[in-house]
């Protein structure tokens, strides 16, 4: 070869490597901005994170910037199954070197085994049913099912999959390859039910793979489930007092505080967090958000909380649940003002009770009994009103009251259950005079 093709060739080889050097550096830092110390992992975990960087990047720097990178917790803590486990992956060609059996599903039990108290409280809190009881409820397999799916046999799935499933959780099952099917997930809901019958999603307030107790603390982490014309918890905490204080300075609060040590002094209103979960004062922190409550407020007829299965209606112990949640309030607020406010609030649920939901309640009983009723109940004007009258406008009117949004407590409220009540008086007297029914 002569000497000037071969100095052409060498700095050809030499320019293609040098591209070729400077484009895989740039595509590394693309893919994580790497900040935990790998070195302290075992080598088995850094297989996980060196190759998942590249195929999952916004897994693996969510993971990275986490309490659990500090903690040194990786994807193999989380994701590793026994062998033969439901819920294991097969046929995943990268994973063919790996020595472990691994799982894409991650219930509540995993986490279990470093943070015990908190799955303890899950599971002894109304967010442990909320999948089980939508099953376990004829009426609302009917909604979902029949009424909504209209029984189209390949369609009829769609107004469960794409709206209760979301927040109320599914029944995960999985295909022969560990994969969960697609008409049991996603499923972001918080009362999944998973192929080793484990229930409970901890990822929906404390997203993964970041697992931030700052994000959980926030209002927005509820609020893709608690809101809208049934339950507007999000809208009637933004028009609260409470709300207004949020706004307009939650952005100089302290967010990250580890739990027993976030106190008034990080900031300044409480947040739904705050209410229902946090420790503040005296009061420890727990995942149990029935706790703090005194009445049942989603129950057609509001009693206060008496029942010690968590599958029942009243479910809780109101008394006790009074008193925690004024201690909260005490921490801002004298006893005048808290003792006024529930006094009030109290009122607006007792008022629902008689002269809305039980006057409503006597004379649908009434007219069922005498055979004024439509068995489909979607298609009676009598029934339709009595639902939006406890479901979705008693709703407001209660929640509204004890979590002082005014608007939500009166003109979403009551000015519109009083609309209800004349209305079903009137189709009442109606039904009652002409004998005949929808
Ligand atoms: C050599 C690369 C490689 C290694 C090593 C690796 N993975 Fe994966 N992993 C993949 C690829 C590729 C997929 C498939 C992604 C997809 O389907 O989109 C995957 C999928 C997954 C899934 C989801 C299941 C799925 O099919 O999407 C989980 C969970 C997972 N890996 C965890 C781990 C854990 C934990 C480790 C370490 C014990 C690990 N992986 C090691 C490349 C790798
Ligand atoms: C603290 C526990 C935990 C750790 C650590 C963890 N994961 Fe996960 N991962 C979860 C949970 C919970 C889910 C949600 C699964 C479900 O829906 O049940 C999940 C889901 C996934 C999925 C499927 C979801 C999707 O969006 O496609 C992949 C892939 C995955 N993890 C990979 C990883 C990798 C890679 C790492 C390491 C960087 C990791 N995980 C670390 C708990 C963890
Ligand atoms: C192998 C043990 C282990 C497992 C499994 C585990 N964690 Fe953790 N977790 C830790 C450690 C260690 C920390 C950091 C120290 C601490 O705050 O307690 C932590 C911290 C946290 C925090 C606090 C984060 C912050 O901002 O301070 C949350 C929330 C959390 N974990 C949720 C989960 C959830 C949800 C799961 C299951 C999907 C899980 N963890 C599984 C060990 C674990
Ligand atoms: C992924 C959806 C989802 C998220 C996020 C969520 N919840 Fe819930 N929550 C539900 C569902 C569904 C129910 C109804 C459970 C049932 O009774 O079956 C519920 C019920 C409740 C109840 C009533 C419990 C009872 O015993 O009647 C309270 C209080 C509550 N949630 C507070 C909160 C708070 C506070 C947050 C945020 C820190 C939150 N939830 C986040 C879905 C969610
Ligand atoms: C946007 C989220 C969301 C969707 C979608 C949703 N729910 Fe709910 N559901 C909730 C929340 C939050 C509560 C708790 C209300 C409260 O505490 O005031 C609840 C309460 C309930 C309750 C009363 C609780 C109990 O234990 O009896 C039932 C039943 C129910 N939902 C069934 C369904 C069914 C069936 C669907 C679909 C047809 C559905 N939900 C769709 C969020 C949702
Ligand atoms: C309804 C929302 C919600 C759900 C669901 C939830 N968490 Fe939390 N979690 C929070 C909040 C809010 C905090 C911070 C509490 C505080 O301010 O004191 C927290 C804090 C934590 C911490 C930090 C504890 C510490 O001492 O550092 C851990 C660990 C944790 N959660 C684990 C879990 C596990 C495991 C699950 C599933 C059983 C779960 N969480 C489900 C809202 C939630
Ligand atoms: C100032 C404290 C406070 C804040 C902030 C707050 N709540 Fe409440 N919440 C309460 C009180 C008090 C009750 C009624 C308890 C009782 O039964 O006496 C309640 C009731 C509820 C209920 C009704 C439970 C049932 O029986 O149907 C839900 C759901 C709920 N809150 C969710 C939320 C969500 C979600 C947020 C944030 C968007 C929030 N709360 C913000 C204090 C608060
Ligand atoms: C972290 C402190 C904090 C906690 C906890 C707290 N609040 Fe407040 N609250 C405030 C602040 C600040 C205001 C605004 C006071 C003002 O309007 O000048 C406020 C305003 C109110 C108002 C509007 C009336 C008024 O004087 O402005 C009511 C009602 C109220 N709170 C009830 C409660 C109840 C009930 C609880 C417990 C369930 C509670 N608060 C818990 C800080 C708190």
């Amino acid at each position: 070869m002569k000497k000037k093709k071969l100095i052409v060739l060498t700095t050809v080889l030499l320019l293609i490597s040098f591209v070729f050097a400077a484009c895989s550096q740039q595509t590394e830092t693309a893919e994580t901005k790497q900040t935990a110390d790998y070195s302290k992992f075992t080598d088995e975990a850094k297989e996980c994170l060196e190759c998942h960087a590249l195929e999952t990047p916004g897994i693996v720097s969510a993971w990275d910037a986490s309490a659990h990178a500090i903690g040194e917790v990786s994807c193999i803590d989380c994701h590793q199954v026994e062998p033969g486990s439901p819920m294991e992956l097969k046929g995943i060609e990268d994973h063919e070197d790996l020595d472990v059996s691994l799982s894409m599903l991650v219930p509540a039990n995993v986490c279990q085994e470093c943070h015990e108290d908190q799955v303890e409280q899950f599971h002894a809190s109304g967010h442990e049913r909320a999948y089980l009881q939508m099953e376990a409820k004829e009426s609302m397999q009917a909604l979902m099912y029949y009424h909504e799916g209209q029984q189209n046999e390949e369609l009829g799935g769609a107004p469960a999959e794409t709206g209760c499933f979301q927040c109320h959780g599914s029944r995960i099952e999985v295909d022969e390859t560990g994969h969960p099917t697609p008409d049991t997930y996603p499923a972001s809901g918080i009362g999944n039910v998973y192929p080793n019958g484990e229930i409970g999603n901890c990822v929906v307030c404390h997203t993964r793979h970041s697992f931030s107790i700052a994000e959980a603390r926030r209002p927005e982490a509820c609020a893709s489930c608690h809101l809208g014309p049934d339950h507007p918890d999000i809208e009637i905490y933004e028009a609260s007092k409470h709300g207004q204080i949020y706004h307009s300075d939650g952005d100089n609060w302290v967010w990250d505080r580890a739990p027993g040590e976030w106190e008034p002094g990080d900031y300044t209103a409480p947040t739904c967090a705050t209410c229902h979960m946090s420790g503040i004062g005296d009061l420890e922190m727990s995942h149990n958000i029935t706790e703090r409550l005194y009445w049942n407020l989603w129950a057609p007829l509001s009693k206060p909380r008496t029942e010690a299965d968590v599958f029942d209606t009243y479910y809780g112990d109101g008394e006790k649940g009074r008193e925690l949640m004024t201690q909260v309030c005490l921490n801002c607020h004298s006893s005048a003002l808290v003792e006024g406010h529930f006094a009030s609030s109290d009122k607006a649920v007792e008022l629902y009770n008689q002269e809305y939901f039980l006057e409503a309640d006597a004379m649908r009983t009434d007219l069922a009994e005498k055979g004024l009723l439509n068995d489909n109940p979607w298609k009676d004007e009598f029934e339709v009103v009595y639902y939006y009258l406890w479901h979705h406008e008693g709703r407001r009117a209660r929640q509204g009251a004890i979590m002082a949004g005014a608007d939500w407590a009166h003109w979403h409220g009551f000015f519109e259950i009083m609309q209800d009540i004349y209305k079903l008086e009137e189709l009442y007297k109606e039904r009652i005079e002409t004998g005949a029914g929808n």
